[in-house]
């Protein structure tokens, strides 16, 4: 590889993400990483996306170790400056998988062994207040120009939809949403109706509360959209070994290929219906019941939520993410390199030799 080659090559991609930056869409995600790795592959899709300009992550679970992981994870992934919010009070809680006795922890080895961004290891208090994140990033931002993309549970949520003026903003947490959410992309619920975890194992009546009021497009990717979509074995078979995301796939489920609840919610985000998704209705709402149960309402007169379906195959959605979580792995791994690689093949090469 000649060295000068390489320069301009660099140069012609950092002129190109100048060029395209403009046209970035603005997300902030809110996840509950802790109990599944599909999170961990959801803020790599977020961070490493030419697509997306990532203003904040909320983590919605109460662990310290989540906290430090979404750190860790975006430091590793060029995002070291990216706001951290978490949800208090904080805990030292660890994932035990006593229910079915199989998957493992990797919040904590994350946070411990790829220490960084605004909260390396031990640093999980300095985290900002998740409403205050929110009211402040969308304050800062242009109107009708964020999506928010909500991962777990909605309590973060809730927050900001009863916020009030304050030194971001003067407006209530309603005329916020309004003037700045374009879309609040929803993985929960089942369609067109369930009844499934990340909208009853919190605070069920908040997730109603989110849900049933909040003012403006609503999307929803249901537990059925993910179940079937299988990622993440290829990452772990083909990665490069010093990747934190490829490494919470090994601590989790240890390689098997797993759903993507999470990272195809992310992908919606990104891209929209594209050629990968459709909408399971034309018109109606979803509605939440105080225990978590929830059931889309048909109504002429409601345009703005829709349910998502898949229009291409459930493996070929698969190894999709698993083509995007490799090139951004292998890029963040060696940027000089990689960037060369994909430049002149148009198509990420993975060095198996290397590993
Ligand atoms: C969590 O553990 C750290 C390190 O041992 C300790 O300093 C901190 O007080 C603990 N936090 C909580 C909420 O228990
Ligand atoms: C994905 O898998 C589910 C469950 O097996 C199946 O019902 C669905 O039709 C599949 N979707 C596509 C688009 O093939």
């Amino acid at each position: 590889m000649i060295p000068c080659s390489m320069f301009a090559t660099v140069a012609l991609v950092v002129a190109f993400l100048i060029q395209t930056a403009a046209a970035r869409k603005n997300l902030i995600l809110d996840t509950d990483i802790f109990s599944d790795c599909d999170d961990a592959a959801a803020l790599l899709l977020a961070a490493t996306s030419p697509d997306v300009k990532l203003l904040a992550v909320n983590v919605n679970s109460h662990s310290t170790y989540s906290a430090l992981a979404t750190s860790a994870i975006l430091a590793h992934y060029d995002h070291a400056h990216t706001p951290v919010g978490a949800r208090r009070p904080l805990t030292n809680d660890t994932f035990f998988d006593a229910k079915d006795f199989e998957l493992g922890e990797f919040a904590s080895k994350v946070a411990r062994h790829w220490s960084g961004g605004t909260l390396p290891w031990g640093t999980a208090e300095k985290a900002w207040d998740p409403i205050t994140l929110y009211r402040r990033t969308l304050a800062a931002s242009e109107d009708g120009s964020v999506s928010i993309v909500s991962l777990g549970f909605l309590d973060n949520l809730a927050g900001l939809l009863d916020s009030t003026a304050d030194d971001y903003s003067d407006l209530s947490g309603p005329d916020l949403i309004s003037a700045k959410v374009s879309e609040l992309v929803v993985m929960g619920g089942g369609y067109p109706s369930g009844y499934e975890f990340n909208f009853f194992a919190d605070d069920p009546s908040t997730t109603a509360h989110v849900i049933n009021d909040w003012p403006g497009r609503m999307v929803f990717s249901g537990f059925e959209l993910g179940q079937s979509v299988m990622s993440g074995d290829r990452f772990v078979a083909e990665g490069p070994p010093g990747d934190p995301v490829r490494a919470a796939y090994i601590y989790h489920s240890y390689g098997a290929p797993h759903p993507s609840w999470d990272p195809i919610t992310v992908l919606y985000a990104i891209r929209g219906l594209s050629d990968t998704f459709e909408y399971g209705n034309r018109r109606g709402y979803n509605h939440v019941e105080p225990d978590g149960t929830n059931a889309w309402v048909d109504d002429a007169n409601v345009r703005n939520q829709h349910w998502l379906r898949l229009k291409l195959g459930n493996d070929t959605v698969g190894a999709e993410l698993d083509r995007l979580y490799l090139e951004a792995a292998w890029v963040a791994d060696n940027p000089l390199v990689q960037a060369e690689m994909s430049w002149r093949s148009h198509r990420p090469i993975f060095p198996k030799a290397e590993l």
